[in-house]
């Protein structure tokens, strides 16, 4: 691996890191296994939250089968959704030197440290997928991920659109239980924040319940457990990801309920498995959260340690679906 400190400590200043590399390499497995393959190599530390979701499995497929198609030395690791472990695993990508790190925070707050080390080795980090919560912008150099907020938008306004369907026990009130993501993680508090500022708008929806079911389908489905058995008259689950939405139809068909007609559910990702259910019958809606960055992020890698300037921010394109959408984009979907 090649890297120019000087061209990088200032493209860091600006807000786009850089270094300098290209070339070939072995990929896979966790971090360590040393260097790249020569001079023109780009040596990539990626460390992943974990694999706690049909959409971090597509995730963590898109980003490993991109870098070898890329000729990119990938060095991976799993923090099994743990921030101590990610904060491990850069660690020691910076003493391999590789060239570029990428991540996705598990949670938004306390990177400041470990990003500070980075920036004094001159290693460019490009946040995928989730942010960090930092006052300093120079500790990254761009980041490639959804609009989390603008999902919870998505599902709260179609709740809003539908609310007089969602009524199911005609009280005149519609009662929501929240699915949250993992506690701290930025797709848990910016989908509640923004479904909370749209269904605001409509006082006959209530959010009477709300737990973290951690983006788990066993997580959702026994925190659906306890709100059945705890709450009077639940019309809407929403769940931050499929994964959970799935947990919690389980727990619903348990209870001898119907998902999707005794309770209604709106759920984040549109993974096959939860576009199944939506074509099925079972999820009401879902908002698309799209994990097949391994494209883009290469693309930006290649980039920044050219030294190239990159946009500080790279929004991910994403829809929503009904269940009749879905029954029609079911058999193209990829993941
Ligand atoms: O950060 C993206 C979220 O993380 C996905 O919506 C969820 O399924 C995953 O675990």
């Amino acid at each position: 691996m090649l890297r120019k400190s000087l061209i990088a400590a200032a493209a860091m200043t600006l807000g786009a890191a850089s270094l300098s590399a290209c070339g070939s390499s072995d990929s896979g497995g966790d971090s360590g296994s040393g260097g790249s393959g020569g001079d023109e190599t780009i040596t990539m530390g990626f460390a992943q939250v974990g694999a706690e979701s049909g959409w971090r499995t597509a995730n963590t497929t898109s980003i490993q089968d991109t870098a070898e198609a890329e000729g990119i030395d990938l060095k991976f690791s799993d923090a099994q959704q743990k921030q101590e472990n990610q904060i491990k695993a850069i660690r020691s990508y910076i003493q391999q030197k590789v060239d570029v790190i990428a991540f996705s925070p598990v949670v938004e707050t306390g990177w400041d440290t470990v990003l500070q080390e980075a920036k004094r080795a001159n290693i460019p980090v490009i946040l995928t997928d989730r942010s960090v919560d930092s006052e300093d912008d120079s500790l990254y150099a761009t980041f490639l991920g959804s609009d989390f907020v603008e999902e919870g938008e998505k599902a709260g306004q179609w709740l809003v659109d539908n609310a007089s369907d969602m009524d199911v026990d005609g009280d005149g009130s519609v009662k929501v239980v929240q699915l949250e993501g993992t506690t701290g993680s930025a797709p848990a508090i910016d989908r509640e924040e923004g479904f909370n500022s749209v269904i605001g708008s409509d006082d006959a929806i209530e959010v009477i319940a709300s737990q973290t079911g951690d983006f788990t389908r066993d997580g959702g489905k026994k925190v659906m457990e306890t709100f059945l058995s705890s709450e009077d008259g639940i019309d809407v689950v929403y769940a931050h990801n499929d994964d959970m939405g799935l947990g919690a139809i389980e727990a619903i068909k348990a209870e001898g309920l119907t998902p999707g007609e005794d309770i209604k559910i709106i759920t984040v990702d549109a993974v096959k498995d939860g576009m199944t259910a939506l074509a099925n019958g079972e999820i009401n809606f879902i908002v698309e959260c799209n994990p097949l960055l391994g494209p883009q992020l290469m693309d930006l890698a290649k980039q920044v340690v050219a030294g190239e300037e990159v946009e500080k921010r790279v929004v991910t394109e994403e829809t929503t679906f009904t269940q009749e959408q879905a029954k029609e984009a079911l058999p193209d979907r990829q993941y």
